[in-house]
């Protein structure tokens, strides 16, 4: 996004860059691409090195309270997180989110806390919703659209407090893994036209289980087991966007991989792709740069 002079504004940037490596990677001169690959990797050694060295020497220097400081400026922890070289609280990133709603609901009396976020997942609770002049669902509104704009990855908002998980904490996950250079490396899976609406298809991709479902044309993919069994998913039901397990009952939503009930784990989601009448699904990343 730009400001009024035309800048760039910082969070975007990579967005910026990311769009342009892709314009070049896909360039139809085959010596561009490989001019661009060779650039990028040689870009990339240099300022990694560089960059991993002097974050050892201050962090021996200062230890964590430098990097801490360091870390709260958002154009260094930018920089540092696209290199794989500083892993941040994703509860942070939530809070900060939702810092850009707080004023406008307080306005009204209503406040909300933040109670956890998993994956792309976040759990909040309103308080003062009772006496508030704003419905839930306004508030709920305003809630996603922050955390939309300020959480990378975000998927989902839930009311109210999940299960506790085994850690108890909040989930760590590498800045980097979001918002760094990488791609999905996409592999064809299926014909669009071998799953109807409605209809799921098992496959296999670098080994992995994969379970695909068409809901009313969009096309998702999930771990072909049910929760940590061995049992597959294939044999399910699925309805809307429903997926109940043939073995025993377990329904999960085929979007999210969540189940329903939340008594249990997950399914794994992974990216699809649709392209020239093919599904293609993404089980591993690599950075952009890589060949193909
Ligand atoms: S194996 Fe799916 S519900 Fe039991």
């Amino acid at each position: 996004m730009s400001d009024a002079d035309g800048e760039v504004a910082p969070d975007d940037l990579l967005e910026v860059v990311q769009r342009a490596i892709d314009r070049l990677g896909h360039h139809t001169d085959p010596a561009v691409r490989a001019e661009v690959e060779a650039l990028l990797a040689g870009i990339d050694a240099v300022h990694r090195t560089a960059l991993a060295r002097l974050v050892d020497s201050l962090q021996s220097m200062g230890g964590d309270a430098l990097m801490t400081r360091l870390l709260a400026d958002p154009a260094i922890r930018l920089l540092l997180m696209s290199y794989d070289l500083v892993a941040v609280d994703r509860r942070l990133m939530a809070e900060e989110a939702l810092d850009d709603v707080r004023g406008h609901l307080h306005a009204h009396g209503l406040d909300v806390e933040l109670i956890d976020v998993l994956g792309g997942v976040v759990y909040v609770q309103f308080h003062g919703i009772d006496r508030s002049d704003v419905p839930e669902h306004l508030a709920r509104q305003d809630v996603e659209r922050a955390l939309k704009a300020g959480l990378r990855g975000f998927q989902q908002l839930e009311i109210g407090a999940r299960k506790a998980t085994p850690s108890g904490g909040s989930v760590f996950v590498p800045l980097a893994g979001l918002r760094r250079l990488n791609r999905p490396v996409l592999q064809v899976v299926a014909r669009t036209t071998d799953i109807e609406p409605g209809a799921l298809r098992g496959v296999s991709a670098d080994n992995h289980p994969i379970l695909l479902a068409n809901v009313g044309g969009q096309f998702h993919a999930v771990q072909d087991r049910c929760g940590d069994s061995p049992l597959p998913l294939q044999f399910s039901t699925l309805e809307g966007h429903v997926l109940t397990c043939s073995w025993h009952g377990c329904q999960y939503d085929v979007r999210t991989g969540h189940r329903l009930d939340r008594s249990g784990p997950s399914l794994a989601v992974y990216p699809v792709n649709v392209a020239d009448g093919n599904v293609q699904v993404a089980i591993a990343v690599a950075p952009v740069g890589e060949p193909m």
